[in-house]
């Protein structure tokens, strides 16, 4: 169900805009909005507040993220309270920066995109509420943007060529699916992870081993001196025939195994533990991208979201599509963490396709787009 305030309108909107904007023919896109349309882009579903300006379907004028990563390390993980805090602090000076860096001014904004969910309240709260004070004040269009559509958006962002059919793994710190995209933002969920998502298993590891939050990229680091081989985590739903994923026993088989070599005194060899741990996460994700291929016949494949950064995974998939032919997609790793472009052109595709928000919109801790 979309958050309050936010509904798809259909292609009668899409044409009653289309008609009020009365763009010259020449300036009309495929989408029916003016080329030159420019959207103001915002995201603060966790930790990161990111805001961009975008003109067009792809035209990133500006894109900025200011990260909390250091108010949150010293607690091991994203507080929220302290999250939505730093928001406010930052959101109105960093929309300030971006449209000053893509030199553009409310009167140019044609479209202000928002994270509606899913993320923790206080943070999506700050984002939609500042949007839709900017929506009354500039007399601005605004809708409410899915953040896991976003993800998704930042591989179609990246590379103009990957058109739907598709599939896109979506590995990030709250989600770990697997998602088929096609035509028209028609969204099947293929599967999930039945317990922690992907980027938490790294984090809640980082955390055992005394590393700082966020564990993904400290770990890959640690991992690039470890011996991959060196311990054989489990990887959970291995031998299921179903588009599942579970890390809590990898995470477990970490615990015991770091406890132990504690109580035996030793040193831990946390290079090799990182480099053995990252192999597991990255297998557990490639096993089951090569089921959903099979399962769907589909052979164009992206990732995307904060463990799509990781160098392990996307050598993988490169090697992985190479043998088996597949056209591969893998974002920049800035399109991959969380940002503001990739809501901006999300927000882009739905308004084209009709959706709209008026000032009712709420903040959806629990929104999904996808259908089962
Ligand atoms: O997409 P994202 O920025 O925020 C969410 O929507 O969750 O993802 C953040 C997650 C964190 O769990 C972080 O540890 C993980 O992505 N991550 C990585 C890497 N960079 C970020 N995991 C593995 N390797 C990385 N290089
Ligand atoms: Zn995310």
């Amino acid at each position: 169900m979309s958050p309050a305030g936010r509904v798809n309108a259909g292609a009668a909107a899409t044409a009653a805009v289309a008609a009020a904007d009365a763009p010259a023919a020449d300036a009309v896109t495929e989408t029916g909005l003016q080329d030159n349309f420019i959207t103001l882009g915002i995201e603060t579903s966790c930790d990161d507040t990111a805001i961009a300006v975008m003109r067009g379907e792809r035209g990133i004028m500006s894109s900025l993220v200011s990260s909390q990563t250091e108010d949150h390390s010293v607690f091991g993980g994203v507080v929220p309270e302290l999250a939505s805090r730093k928001h406010q602090e930052t959101i109105i000076p960093l929309i300030r920066m971006a449209m000053s860096k893509a030199e553009v001014t409310q009167s140019n904004i044609d479209l202000i995109a928002v994270t509606a969910g899913p993320g923790l309240m206080g943070s999506l709260l700050v984002g939609v509420m500042t949007a839709k004070a900017l929506s009354q004040g500039w007399d601005k269009p605004i809708l409410g943007v899915n953040h896991m559509e976003g993800h998704l958006h930042a591989s179609i962002l990246a590379h103009p060529s990957l058109i739907a059919p598709f599939l896109c793994l979506i590995v990030s710190g709250g989600h770990t699916e697997i998602v088929l995209a096609r035509e028209g933002r028609n969204y099947t969920l293929l599967g999930e992870t039945r317990d922690d998502a992907a980027g938490e298993a790294y984090d809640k590891a980082a955390n055992l081993m005394g590393l700082s939050y966020p564990g993904g990229p400290l770990i890959e680091k640690m991992a690039q001196s470890g011996d991959p081989n060196a311990y054989a985590f489990p990887i959970g739903m291995k031998g299921s025939k179903n588009v599942e994923f579970s890390f809590s026993g990898m995470k477990t088989a970490l615990r015991t195994t770091v406890e132990r070599i504690k109580k035996e005194g030793e040193k831990l060899p946390v290079p090799d533990i990182c480099a053995s741990y990252q192999r597991a996460i990255t297998e557990a994700l490639l096993a089951k991208l090569s089921l959903a291929a099979e399962i769907t016949g589909l052979r164009r494949v992206a990732i995307s979201g904060g463990v799509a950064a990781n160098t392990a995974l996307r050598d993988g998939l490169r090697a992985m599509g190479e043998a088996r032919g597949w056209e591969i997609f893998i974002p920049p790793k800035n399109f991959c963490t969380d940002n503001a472009a990739m809501i901006a052109a999300a927000g882009y595709a739905a308004y084209a396709g009709g959706d709209r928000s008026d000032l009712t919109l709420t903040a959806d801790p629990g929104w999904s787009i996808w259908s089962k």
